[in-house]
Formats: C-alpha cells, sequence, structure tokens
C-alpha cells in the first residue's frame, strides 16, 4: 500500500480480513495504515529508486497506491517488469495525478462533458486563459489535491492573485494550472465506480448508490448516500463513470467525481482508488468502498448494495499537537444509529487536519446527516500533554 493514510488503512484492514499479507508506505512514521499492516516502511514515495528498491525487496503481488503525489514513472516500470500488478494500472496512475492528463483523456479524446478549461504555464498564458473561458473560473494547479492551490475568480482583480496562490502551492515546481469555467451545479456527487470479474470471470462494471457531499476551501465536509437523482441524470452518470473507468482499466474502484444541474451531468475528475467522501459506504452497504477495492483487486465477487441511507461528518483538529486525546467519545456514540472512525494521527496540523469522520445511519438522508454532525461535534479533538 502506497500511502497510509485513513482510506489505506481501511484498504489494509479489508486484504487483512481476507487472509491477505500487507506492506504500509508511508511518507512518515506512524501512519494510520502502518499501524495495522504486518509490516511498514518510511521511504519519500515520491522517489522512483526508493519505490523500486522497496518491491524489490518485498516482492508483492500487487502495488496498491493510496494518494497521487508517487513516482508513477517507477510504477510502469515495476508493471513492465512484471514485478507486480500495479492498481488499477500504472497508465491510469500517472494520467489521474496529473489534471491535464485526465482532463485530455476524459474531454478531448471520449468526448465526456466537462467544464470549459484551458492550461497555462506563464501570467501571460494565464491571463489569456482566463479572458477565453470567462469570469468566474476556478484555478488549479495541475498537480495538486485537497484544494492546494485551487480559488476561484469571480473579478479581474482576483486574476493575478490566483496565478500567485497557484504556482506558489502545487506539488512540483512547474508552473502549470487549468483554469475551469465555473459550473453552477444544483449538487456534485461521488459515483464509486467497481471493477471487478463478473461470475463469467470477464470484468465487469459496478455501481454504488451515488454519493452527495459538501466541500469547504476543497476539503470534504460531509457526505451522504443515496443522493437521490433523476433517473437520467443517473443514467447519464453512469455512462460516464462507465466510459472514463474503462478507459483507465484494471481492477479496483474508482472515485467518479460528478456535477450535476437539471439533468446534466459533467465529468470532473476520478481517483483510480477509494474516495474520501465514500467513507460514508462503512455504515451504509453491505460492503464498504474499502472492501469492494480489496475484493476486486484480488478478483473476488463484489456486492455494491446499499443497505440503510447514511451520512458522514469529518472530525478536525484545530490546532498544531502531538499525543491527541478525544474525550466525549461516549457522547458521540450516544447518537442514535452513530459510529466513529478516529484515524489514529500521531499529531493534529493547522488549519484543519482530518483527524477522524463520524457516521451514522437513518431512514432518510436529511436524519442521517444530523445524527452525524451531531457525533462529529461532540468529538473535540484535544492536543496532549
Ligand atoms: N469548474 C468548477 N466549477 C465549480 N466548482 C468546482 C469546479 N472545479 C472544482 N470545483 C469545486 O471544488 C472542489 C474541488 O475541486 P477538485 O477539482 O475536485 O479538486 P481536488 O483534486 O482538490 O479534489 C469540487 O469538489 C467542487 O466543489
Ligand atoms: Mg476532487
Amino acid at each position: 500500500m502506497l500511502g497510509s493514510g485513513e482510506l489505506g488503512k481501511e484498504v489494509l484492514i479489508a486484504f487483512q480480513r481476507l487472509g491477505v499479507e500487507t506492506i504500509a508506505v508511508d511518507r512518515y512514521v506512524n501512519a494510520p495504515g502502518q499501524q495495522v499492516a504486518h509490516r511498514a516502511y518510511t521511504i519519500d514515495m515520491t522517489d522512483g529508486d526508493a519505490v523500486k528498491e522497496l518491491v524489490a525487496k518485498e516482492r508483492p503481488d500487487y502495488v496498491v497506491p493510496e494518494i497521487e503525489a508517487i513516482a508513477t514513472a517507477a510504477l510502469a516500470d515495476i508493471e513492465a517488469a512484471g514485478l507486480a500488478v500495479v492498481i488499477p494500472t500504472a497508465r491510469a496512475t500517472q494520467l489521474t495525478m496529473n489534471r491535464e492528463g485526465i482532463r485530455r483523456l476524459a474531454a478531448a479524446e471520449l468526448g465526456l462533458p466537462t467544464s470549459p478549461y484551458r492550461f497555462a504555464s506563464s501570467a501571460e498564458e494565464f491571463r489569456a486563459a482566463t479572458a477565453e473561458i470567462g469570469l468566474p473560473c476556478v484555478v488549479k494547479p495541475v498537480m495538486s489535491s485537497s484544494g492546494h492551490g485551487q480559488s476561484v475568480v469571480r473579478a479581474a482583480a482576483d486574476i493575478e492573485a490566483a496565478w500567485e496562490y497557484a504556482t506558489s502551492a502545487g506539488r512540483v515546481a512547474a508552473n502549470r494550472v487549468i483554469v475551469e469555467g465555473f459550473i453552477d451545479f444544483d449538487y456534485e456527487i461521488t459515483l464509486l465506480t467497481v471493477r471487478a470479474l463478473g461470475e463469467d470471470g470477464q470484468p465487469q462494471t459496478y455501481f454504488c448508490e451515488p454519493v452527495g457531499h459538501r466541500q469547504e476551501e476543497g476539503d470534504y465536509v460531509e457526505s451522504w448516500q443515496p443522493q437521490p437523482m433523476s433517473e437520467t441524470a443517473l443514467a447519464e452518470a453512469k455512462r460516464i463513470a462507465a466510459a472514463v473507468t474503462g478507459a483507465l482499466g484494471g481492477r479496483g474502484i474508482f472515485g467518479v467525481e460528478l456535477f450535476i444541474k437539471g439533468d446534466t451531468v459533467y465529468f470532473s475528475e476520478v481517483s483510480p482508488r477509494p474516495h474520501d467522501t465514500g467513507m460514508v459506504t462503512m455504515a451504509t452497504q453491505r460492503f464498504s468502498e474499502f472492501e469492494l477495492h480489496a475484493r476486486a483487486i484480488l478478483g473476488l465477487p463484489v456486492d455494491t448494495a446499499l443497505l440503510r441511507p447514511g451520512a458522514s461528518a469529518v472530525v478536525y483538529a484545530k490546532f498544531n499537537g502531538k499525543a491527541i486525546t478525544y474525550p466525549n467519545v461516549d457522547a458521540a456514540l450516544r447518537v442514535p444509529e452513530s459510529d466513529l472512525r478516529l484515524f489514529g494521527k500521531p499529531s493534529a496540523a493547522l488549519p484543519h487536519r482530518r483527524m477522524g469522520v463520524a457516521l451514522a445511519t437513518a431512514d432518510d438522508i436529511e436524519t442521517a446527516k444530523i445524527r452525524a454532525h451531531q457525533a462529529a461535534d461532540a468529538i473535540t479533538p484535544n492536543p496532549g500533554a
């Protein structure tokens, strides 16, 4: 597992329950997934030689990336040499780590509907791009996640600041950004899409019920399932998700991010791995997105059935500190049909590190959201001594 945060941790647990030997890799010691794996390594995963050295030493059957910031060229070499199966494919990890790769695949090659977009590598190109796309527009470094370097330009006066912000916050030095037309969507969803082996042993595409979510400053704060959708929009969402995951190939779960306005669906981006907004499936589905990922990878049967409507709400720590304690867990768990995942992160960091998630189910998503928030609000992470 390359990357062993809260999502990787759940995938590791799912693998272990199926009797699989697991190796958790992260860039810092005692990452959540490292606490539950058979063996743990701490390396710089953007260092291709370090990744290859570890694969040569451990000889895993599967290399399962949890994050985007990995030396994906090394994954391609590992795959080409037949050393391990890269999930879902090395090419998928390469295309999705860069907004340019996945946008060109989805919009230009597959002809899927997206926001209008331009790329820019200099302040001059950037100004031209914002003029062509028009305002408001959304600016993102092509290599970034969790809203880093991302901003909305609403007025001409914001243009310069958006360029400065994007080029100072990206993952690599290259000052390349995407400028997207702002989609005034009614709601946004993650369509969890599973590529797994069907009964006939051939790859098949399965869909979970749509996950609705709300983002603040590029970070998800709450999600719920199922998001109600018109039949037309749901069918279009599935068509888009099947097309993009089919083009990426391989086996595993994908989080296909879509914007919906009326019956119109726009492709936004895709994670070739479990999605943070999909943590709600730990409460709602027969098998969570993590269990589905593990099963799909291993070629085992999957079942995407929803059992009960539910919601998730993120627990943040709003301070820098170590040895975090969580008072009021009892109060949180007294909320009807609630549950918690406290990730076990060894430290908290400003502005808002995600420390856990509250889950809840109910007869309807509105009640489930209220319950998840009650549970999340009860938890107040404290810095330790
Ligand atoms: N073109 C757009 N129009 C409107 N909102 C957008 C657009 N692009 C992104 N957003 C909002 O910002 C959030 C984060 O953008 P996203 O491209 O998913 O970045 P990240 O890779 O950081 O998740 C989206 O979930 C959506 O709420
Ligand atoms: Mg996103």
